[in-house]
């Protein structure tokens, strides 16, 4: 494994400052981590971070469903493995992690031997515009949660994913989206596209949309209030520590997002396409 991946140094600075915060704060109330790194699906029932992770789960599970015995997908932008353990967990596929960081690849692995589960899991290093890793037509299944706001050349991304699904096969893709980055505070590192720019990607790509939801209204508000609660409530770490600083910058990044969302200049889009 490549363990410096070209362009990965300031996204590896990045996760490795907020990881631990983020795992804190998807904590369920039983002190399961879920292993995730993203903003969740906040249906009513959801009380913590944690469900409404678990909850997009369901939701991203549901679109790719049905998954057949013996299929073979990939996720891209894996994270930590915490969508791929409990897929593994939930249905008899195998499936391969896909992640720029060699850390989060080693997490992974390191969670699905943890759920039993490892056996079905193939980890590799890459970056998701450029996926040599895989043959053309020769994957059942894709799915991509909140990885993509890291890429320059989305459309490169879309294109390599229809390149390498099967006719017919599909493709679950999730982002925030935003009408106008200028407003966005902390842009670094953020490459976040317009609602209308993700349907041309898709389209130009050659995959066809079967079913879109702009989800926005079930993330932006519902984290914000999590967060400040987490902040004054939950987070156990003294005034001025590394920890308080990340729990501060989290907070003004959502205050911020949340800001963009009411004004109608955020969003967050989840799609099911088909090849
Ligand atoms: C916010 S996390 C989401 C993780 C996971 N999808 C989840 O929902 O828990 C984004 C992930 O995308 C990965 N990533 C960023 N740029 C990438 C690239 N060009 N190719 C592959 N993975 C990338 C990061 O390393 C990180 O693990």
């Amino acid at each position: 494994m490549n363990s410096q991946h070209e362009g990965s140094g300031q996204i590896n600075e990045f996760y490795r400052w907020i990881r631990d915060y983020l795992a804190d704060l998807s904590r369920a109330t039983d002190g399961e981590l879920s292993h995730a790194i993203n903003f969740g699906y906040w249906t009513p029932s959801c009380k913590n971070l944690f469900d409404a992770e678990m909850a997009f789960f369901d939701l991203v599970v549901g679109m790719l469903s049905p998954l057949t015995a013996g299929a073979h997908g990939v996720e891209i932008g894996c994270g930590i493995g915490g969508y791929a353990a409990r897929l593994l967990e939930s249905h008899p596929v195998s499936l391969s992690c896909y992640d720029l960081l060699e850390e989060h690849l080693l997490l992974t692995r390191k969670f699905a031997e943890e759920k039993s589960v490892v056996d079905r899991l193939n980890t590799i290093q890459g970056n998701s515009m450029e996926m040599n890793s895989f043959e053309n037509d020769s994957l059942d299944f894709v799915y991509c949660i909140e990885s993509s706001f890291h890429y320059d050349e989305k459309q490169k991304f879309f294109n390599e994913v229809c390149r390498v699904l099967k006719p017919g096969a599909t493709f679950v893709y999730a982002d925030i989206s935003c009408e106008d980055s200028s407003k966005v505070t902390f842009k670094a590192g953020n490459h976040f596209s317009a609602k209308e720019e993700f349907n041309n990607f898709i389209q130009n790509a050659g995959l066809k949309i079967i079913e879109h939801r702009d989800i926005g209204a079930q993330v932006y508000p519902p984290l914000q209030k999590y967060t400040e609660y987490f902040n004054d409530e939950l987070l156990d770490a003294p005034a001025g520590s590394d920890k308080a600083k990340v729990g501060k910058y989290w907070d003004l990044v959502l205050n911020n997002y949340t800001k963009l969302f009411l004004q109608g200049l955020m969003g967050y889009q989840v799609y099911k396409t088909q090849k």
